[in-house]
């Protein structure tokens, strides 16, 4: 668990520890990422854009593989995650637009939506493995889309979203009548093979969120303490998010 004094200093940290993790796991060469959405690993994203630019890192060869996806939200609607990561990550750092995977959300059937969720699971071992994995934490814990009662071995699949993750979400849409109901997200057993995790969370409201991740006992009722699990993950916090340790 590294705190930072400020919002910048979370960041530099954070990002100094992703580009150590891909030394370390994948041997500089062809990043693979593992990728976030949510507003934590904002200035993350920007410090490595200007670790890019200062010639400390080069995404332009590396794949990025997404945490979710809405369901019923079609990947080139700006409020999909895959359009919020081509923003957020491919025109920020560099990371090809190509090289990005995310889960599918839109299809005719359930079956296919399903089928699609398992092709990813095999394309991110195809890729070699997720060398450092991004990740945020809902208010209630939860990681990706797993929701509090995510089995601890899940693989990527569908998710019913909690009701507390609808009404937090619900300031990117017009009501949360226009929140999705449903998402596909990485299971937790999907993102424990990363090499190495770094997790960001700053701001009091996730103080509670973080203590029970970090300290609490290992339960699917707070799905980020499966990090207690993972030999080499990383925990960056700001003062406020680190209250309750
Ligand atoms: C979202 C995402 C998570 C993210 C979390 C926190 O719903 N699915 O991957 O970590 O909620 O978001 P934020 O960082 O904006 O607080």
């Amino acid at each position: 668990v590294l705190i930072g004094s400020s919002a910048e200093h979370v960041a530099r940290i954070a990002a100094d520890n992703v580009l150590a993790g891909l030394a370390h796991h994948g041997h500089g060469k062809n990043p693979v990422l593992g990728v976030a959405t949510g507003s934590s690993p904002l200035g993350l994203y920007r410090e490595l854009r200007v670790a890019v630019a200062e010639g400390r890192a080069d995404f332009s060869n590396a794949q990025g593989f997404a945490l979710d996806e809405y369901i019923g939200i079609p990947d080139t609607h700006e409020l999909s995650y895959r359009q919020t990561l081509i923003t957020e990550v491919c025109n920020t750092f560099g990371l090809p637009v190509s090289g990005l995977h995310t889960p599918r959300g839109m299809a005719d059937s359930v079956e296919e939506i399903e089928a699609a969720a398992h092709a990813y699971d095999q394309a991110i071992k195809a890729s070699g493995g997720v060398q450092v994995q991004i990740l945020g934490i809902g208010s209630n814990g939860h990681v990706g889309f797993n929701e509090p009662g995510s089995a601890l071995r899940s693989r990527t699949r569908i998710k019913r979203l909690a009701a507390q993750t609808r009404i937090d979400n619900a300031r990117f849409f017009d009501g949360i009548e226009h929140v999705p109901t449903h998402c596909v997200t990485q299971g937790l057993g999907t993102v424990l093979e990363a090499g190495r995790l770094v997790l960001v969370a700053t701001g009091e409201a996730k103080a509670e969120a973080v203590a029970l991740a970090v300290e609490g006992p290992l339960s699917a009722s707070c799905p980020g303490s499966v990090l207690q699990l993972h030999q080499d993950a990383v925990v960056v916090l700001d003062e406020a998010a680190a209250a309750g340790l």
